[in-house]
């Protein structure tokens, strides 16, 4: 937008005194950009005041109902975010974290067994290694941290037929770097509730709500950035609906026969830091 066709934008702009006392000139240099953006949306869709506040009121409710974050999710803000975060194209993009994380549980072996004998569903081991993204080395004593729906894409904490933390865990890898993960195939699901803010947006705007059938996890290790990402499974038909957007290339993992445990498939994941020396 051209700021001379717009006095207002130009004044508002204007108004931000350069080295004012208790100023913050990268907030104002920002505040600046988003004015422009704020202005060319009001100009494009030819907004009134009482339609401007209309949308303000609305923010508001969407805050009061805790679905801020949900609402960047749907519009592909989140991912887009990320993306422009990665600072190094070696290393695991990070992927969104979902409101369901829980680091709070007890480091168990590795490998590390998420599913009970009664678990229901597929079979699954998720193996691999966690590495360094300069040199490639593996990262031994790599805490990795995972969360899963059951089969019907239900998390425990949402769900009280499962028990405290069913499909969680915590563990170490190995000297190699490696894990092993022994659980079953999560389900998707949906996201949010038709009747709140975003949920009656999404429908107006004829958006599904389906995440794809995923897993979360998370590694830390001292001197490295912390990964937060997730899994997908190759050939699932819902990863190209998903409607976070999340479904990218790098995070979708081909599923196989597992050549050496009976009933189970195998998903290969290399997982790949960036040392925080190296940002
Ligand atoms: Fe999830």
């Amino acid at each position: 937008m051209n700021l001379q066709d717009n006095p207002t934008l130009q004044r508002a702009i204007g108004a931000m005194c350069e080295g004012a006392a208790g100023s913050d000139p990268e907030l104002q240099a920002h505040f600046a950009v988003a004015l422009r953006h704020f202005h060319a949306l009001l100009d494009e869709l030819r907004l009134t005041d009482q339609e401007l506040y209309r949308i303000v009121g609305w923010l508001g409710k969407v805050a009061a109902q805790d679905e801020l974050i949900m609402l960047c999710d749907m519009m592909g803000m989140t991912m887009r975010a990320l993306d422009l975060a990665r600072s190094d194209d070696q290393a695991t993009p990070q992927n969104v974290t979902g409101p369901f994380p829980k680091d709070g549980i007890a480091e168990g072996p590795n490998p590390c067994s998420l599913a009970t004998d009664e678990e229901p569903g597929q079979r699954l081991e998720l193996r691999g290694q966690v590495r360094d993204a300069v040199t490639g080395h593996p990262i031994a004593g790599a805490q990795l941290i995972v969360w899963q729906p059951n089969q019907f894409g239900r998390y425990e904490n949402e769900d009280d037929s499962q028990s405290e933390d069913n499909l969680r865990g915590k563990l170490r890898c190995n000297a190699e770097g490696g894990f092993s993960i022994l659980t079953v195939r999560p389900g998707g699901y949906i996201i949010g509730r038709e009747d709140t803010e975003v949920g009656m947006l999404m429908k107006r705007l004829g958006r599904n709500r389906q995440r794809a059938p995923h897993i979360h996890y998370r590694v830390v290790y001292p001197g490295y950035r912390t990964l937060t990402s997730q899994v997908y499974f190759a050939g699932d038909p819902a990863n190209p609906v998903d409607c976070i957007f999340s479904t990218i290339d790098d995070h979708i993992v081909a599923v196989r026969p597992h050549p050496e445990r009976d009933n189970y498939q195998l998903v290969e994941l290399d997982i790949v830091l960036e040392p925080e020396a190296a940002r």
